[in-house]
């Protein structure tokens, strides 16, 4: 099994240029269901969960093919069965999106219920309870969800009891192809939604209200193909934002949309970082500056991220004070916590939801394990500023996000090694 090796104590430094983002290119794969012709992706990242998406897109019967600059086309215009098994959505949740694209093409769809990291109980009620409402009739069977609506759907107004990413994007799928209005409320407004959104429009779909808490869509009879472009990963940007300002560097981001990034780009700045950002570039500079301790509460878009908890509380580990970190949209998504302890950092646990972050004047090298996705990348940030050589284990979760990550860090000139 993989393991990152990284010797601490060097300034990040450089420029890096952005991959394409996991959770867009994951929905805009699901959603190419929705079409009976050819549609090429471009800029989708070379990432485990991206390989895991396209297998089972395979699996259902699509043809897939990948050219030498890695553009992903499929073409859907028959499927060979509707049902999505177990062994490939357990490893990912987003596996899930194919129900609300294939309800509503095909009349019928089997989905296992959902796995992917072990960050609480991530249950999918909403999604189920959308397309009830949209008639599709839906049971839960032997692990598996089973929709049926072999006179196709209707649209109607769907109110989401709590935001969620996942449940607006399958039912927006879904919505597309039902047979007039559908109005979703209370619909997240991740920046992820607006570039599915934007995909769909590119087939045919009317769709308006995106980014906004109320979309609505006005069904059509089919979509068509089209070539789209995924937008750049703002976890990733972030990330590497976070690291280079734990390790008193400066970065250049190329090929990143600003506008994305508030909420992150403020608290870096709250933490010391002068920021610079052009179109579709941000800069970052410490000035080799130890970081500003900065209290942290993730919500959904456009707050803070849960996706960049971890990293921001590596930061924090470092940093000059004492801040709270809240998390509010998972349960269990302190996992870090323990392993950033052993590298030295000083981290109180309040409860499921609440962490203390003391910061240390130093880390000191350990070995530690990634234990989910963003968890580990935080260790990845700590271990970037330790003393002394520190090995992560269980990198599979790292590589189910990041790109090339070691690549990308020897590039902005830290000591990181893949080994086996
Ligand atoms: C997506 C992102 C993930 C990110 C998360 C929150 C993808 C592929 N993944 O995950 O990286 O951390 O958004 O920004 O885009 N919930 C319910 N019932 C439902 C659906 C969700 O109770 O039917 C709960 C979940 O358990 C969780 C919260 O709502 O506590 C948010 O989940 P959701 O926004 O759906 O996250 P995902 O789409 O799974």
């Amino acid at each position: 099994m993989d393991k990152l090796r990284i010797t601490g104590g060097r300034r990040l430094s450089g420029k890096l240029r952005v991959s394409g983002a996991k959770n867009s290119a994951l929905p805009i794969l699901a959603g190419t269901l929705l079409s009976a012709e050819p549609v090429k992706i471009s800029r989708a990242p070379h990432l485990h969960d991206v390989t895991t998406m396209i297998e089972l897109l395979g699996t259902l019967g699509a043809d897939v093919t990948i050219d030498e600059k890695l553009n992903v086309e499929v073409s859907a215009c028959k499927l060979d069965q509707l049902l999505a098994p177990y062994e490939l959505v357990k490893t990912m949740r987003a596996s899930f999106l194919v129900l609300g694209p294939m309800v509503a093409r095909f009349g019928e769809a089997q989905v296992s219920l959902p796995g992917g990291c072990a960050i609480g109980s991530r249950p999918v009620d909403q999604h189920l309870k959308g397309l009830e409402a949209l008639g599709a009739e839906v049971v839960v069977e032997d692990g598996y969800v089973k929709a049926s609506a072999p006179r196709g759907l209707t649209g109607t107004q769907v109110y989401m009891d709590i935001v969620t990413v996942g449940g607006t994007e399958n039912l927006m799928m879904a919505a597309c192809l039902a047979r007039g209005v559908t109005t979703l409320q209370n619909c997240a407004r991740e920046p992820e939604i607006v570039d599915l959104g934007r995909f769909l429009q590119t087939l045919g779909a009317n769709i308006s209200g995106l980014g906004t808490s109320t979309i609505e869509i006005e069904g059509v009879d089919a979509l068509h193909g089209g070539t789209y472009a995924v937008m750049a990963d703002r976890v990733e940007a972030g990330t590497y934002l976070i690291a280079a300002a734990a390790t008193g560097g400066d970065i250049e981001l190329i090929d990143v949309d600003p506008a994305t990034l508030g909420a992150v780009l403020e608290k870096l700045q709250h933490a010391g970082a002068q920021i610079q950002t052009g179109e579709t570039t941000v800069s970052l500079d410490m000035g080799g500056s130890r970081p500003i301790a900065v209290d942290i509460e993730t919500s959904p878009y456009p707050g803070f991220p849960t996706d960049m908890q971890a990293q921001f509380m590596a930061l924090n580990a470092v940093a000059d004070g004492t801040a709270s970190i809240k998390e509010n949209i998972f349960e269990n998504r302190f996992m870090h916590v323990q392993e950033l302890n052993r590298l030295g950092a000083s981290i109180e646990l309040h409860g499921q939801s609440m962490a203390v972050v003391h910061g240390v004047d130093r880390l000191k090298a350990a070995p530690v394990m990634a234990t989910d996705l963003r968890a580990s990348s935080s260790l990845v940030i700590a271990a970037l500023v330790a003393e002394g050589t520190t090995t992560i284990d269980r990198i599979y979760h790292i590589d189910r996000g990041y790109e090339t990550i070691e690549e990308k860090l020897q590039q902005l000139g830290g000591a990181v090694q893949r080994v086996s």
